[in-house]
């Protein structure tokens, strides 16, 4: 992450203090929300830009917002939404208890993939979401999410059960499938469960 973008009205995040308390957020959230740098801004509802508890452990990065999300405005709101929390509550967690974004801040029209030059545009405000969460782990769900968020762009199979780290203070990522996909796939659970699994042990390596 870290792309710069051109065009855009907004306030430059960089601006604002790292570690900086509810003002910082607020004034992140209304940057977002008037947030007219890629087309996306003419199709969308509303923008979504991430919920949870913004100390949390865990930070959960899905793709984009579909049309649920884009309604009501929060991420995975929809039935993948449900199946999210369900394989948080297995880890543990309620939904509250970690922070959820997407690498996009607006629902790309019919749910088509991300495109660069939208996730160039929305990169930097994911990366202050990430910077100040500052989470002992990053869970990034589907293969869209973690290549834009890894800047790879290996296959979802081959990233899964590897160790990935995020940004300057190294925070890891592990990489699962996305609960709209085990939607489809529910044999693929197991995997998914031993991600969460891969995820617990590296954040409780972070707290001891
Ligand atoms: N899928 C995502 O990747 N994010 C959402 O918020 C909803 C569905």
């Amino acid at each position: 992450m870290g792309a710069s973008h051109s065009g855009c009205r907004c306030v430059d995040v960089g601006d604002i203090e790292p570690g900086a308390g509810g003002d910082a957020w607020a004034q992140l959230e209304v940057d977002v929300s008037i947030c007219q740098a890629c087309s996306l801004a003419k199709t969308r509802t509303q923008t979504v830009f991430g919920t949870g508890d913004r100390h949390a452990r865990w930070m959960v990065i899905g793709e984009a917002p579909g049309a649920d999300e884009d309604r009501q405005g929060e991420p995975f709101v929809g039935r993948a939404g449900q199946l999210l929390n369900a394989m948080l509550q297995a880890a543990g967690f309620q939904r509250e208890d970690v922070y959820i974004a997407n690498i996009l801040k607006c629902r790309p029209p019919n749910n088509r993939d991300p495109q660069v030059d939208e996730v160039a545009a929305c990169a930097q405000y994911l990366q202050r979401q990430i910077e100040w969460v500052n989470p002992q782990v990053i869970l990034a769900v589907g293969q869209i999410a973690a290549q834009n968020l890894l800047q790879i762009d290996t296959p979802i199979g081959r990233m899964r059960g590897n160790r990935y780290t995020w940004g300057p203070n190294n925070i890891p990522v592990v990489v699962t499938y996305h609960p709209a996909y085990l939607l489809r796939s529910p044999t693929e659970k197991a995997k998914s469960w031993a991600d969460l699994c891969l995820a617990l042990s590296l954040s409780n390596e972070n707290v001891a």
